[in-house]
């Protein structure tokens, strides 16, 4: 069996972090992964994280099976997180939330829902998008086409044709969007854009899915949920696929949660009875230690103050390194107008370089960036790399 098969081709994203391990160069630096790292190069455990570890381990008394849909208690907070704990959503009892292995196993969880029930459903992509969504939904068997998202001549969103695509999407179909942070051009839509697109979720009635994975990264953790909140207010149903990986640094504990917003309690509780299924058939039911830790810090008070600041902290870092990496090109002589990179949001930057130049970077230089756009992951960078990294930009932008 195995001899016939051709070597697969490594991921476009975590095939990167294999090379630059491999890689003997001491200046390389890794700008591929969207992993957040602070100005000394490390990705730390959060301090809530840690007390909240501390607690869990008094007073953890087994290691039993979770339920299918995980704990209840981290679905509620994770709903509390998404809405506010008093919104119409969460109190008409229309919505759904169960745990999965990150915000990945969310959305093949959602793929699976979809592929099964509605096999008739389209799945609509932004162009670009992460390089992992084909793949995912793909795998799921669900059918998947793209709308326009950005215009990489101007460095902005191409706002008109992306309304122009969504009003031709047939009612039924499912819309991939972006909660905040887009990845990976880091050009969201303004809140006024957001109301424009829950106009024509409203007329098409197409489902929107919100990848909601970088919730605090961008402007804060309320100001990222406007878009979520403007689609919620018009009393659509929708999925939400949330991950803990970014914003609690919960990355190897495979922690995020699907979310399925209904029309009422009874459309819930069945939508419910099928997710169950597609999560028993796939993992069974899922790791508890990811859920615990933030179960525990959002039920507690002081520990989500901590948490809120350590969120900030890193938000800080990264809308700080961008502003620097913008004066630092420039200070080296580069002539492309690159002031696009302070008004994108959150790890990434869609940066406009070829996939030419991308390949002598990391040839070159040992500098790794994802191919689709040049995308850089903005938080890999350090006051201790950006000058090697802009010189080695300029040389190869002047090549
Ligand atoms: C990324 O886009 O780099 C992250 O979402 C990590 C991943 O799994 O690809």
């Amino acid at each position: 069996m195995f001899e016939t098969l051709e070597q697969a081709p490594p991921d476009p994203i975590l095939g990167l972090t294999t090379a630059f391990n491999a890689d003997p160069n001491p200046n390389k630096i890794n700008l591929g992964v969207g992993v957040y790292k602070d100005d000394d190069g490390n990705t730390p455990v959060f301090k809530s994280v840690k007390t909240a570890e501390e607690r869990i381990l008094q007073v953890e008394d087994t290691k039993n099976y979770l339920t299918i849909d995980g704990d209840p208690g981290y679905g509620a907070a994770v709903q509390q997180l998404l809405f506010g704990a008093d919104h119409e959503i969460l109190l008409s009892e229309r919505t759904v939330t169960v745990q999965t292995p990150g915000g990945t196993g969310a959305l093949r969880v959602a793929g699976d829902f979809i592929s099964k029930l509605f096999p008739d459903a389209t799945l609509w992509l932004s162009d670009p998008t992460w390089a992992n969504h084909p793949k995912v939904f793909d795998a799921a068997g669900v059918p998947i086409k793209t709308y326009p998202y950005y215009d990489s001549e101007a460095n902005v969103l191409d706002f008109g044709a992306l309304i122009e695509a969504l009003n031709q999407v047939p009612e039924g179909d499912v819309v991939l969007l972006h909660g905040c942070c887009h990845n990976p051009t880091g050009m969201d839509p303004t809140p006024e854009q957001w109301e424009e697109i829950a106009d024509v979720v409203q007329s098409r009635k197409f489902i929107p899915l919100v990848d909601f994975a970088y919730q605090g990264l961008g402007d804060g953790l309320d100001a990222d949920g406007k878009g979520l909140h403007t689609l919620a207010a018009t009393g659509c149903e929708m999925f939400v696929a949330n991950s803990f990986s970014k914003n609690f640094g919960l990355y190897c504990e495979r922690i995020g949660a699907l979310t399925l917003v209904t029309s009422d309690k009874d459309a819930a509780a069945v939508a419910k009875s099928h997710v169950l299924i597609m999560i028993r058939t796939n993992y069974s039911n899922p790791p508890a230690h990811g859920s615990s830790i933030v179960a525990t810090v959002l039920n507690d008070l002081e520990l989500r103050a901590g948490w809120d600041a350590e969120v900030k902290e890193m938000r800080d870092r990264i809308n700080g390194v961008r502003r620097k990496l913008v004066d630092a090109l420039k200070t080296k002589g580069v002539k492309r107008d690159f002031s696009f990179i302070a008004r994108q949001r959150g790890m990434f930057s869609f940066s406009g370089l070829t996939p030419e130049q991308v390949d002598k970077l990391r040839e070159e230089y040992s500098i790794y960036v994802v191919k689709t756009g040049g995308r850089i992951n903005v938080a890999g960078i350090r006051d201790e790399n950006i000058d090697y990294l802009c010189d080695s930009i300029a040389t190869v932008l002047n090549a």
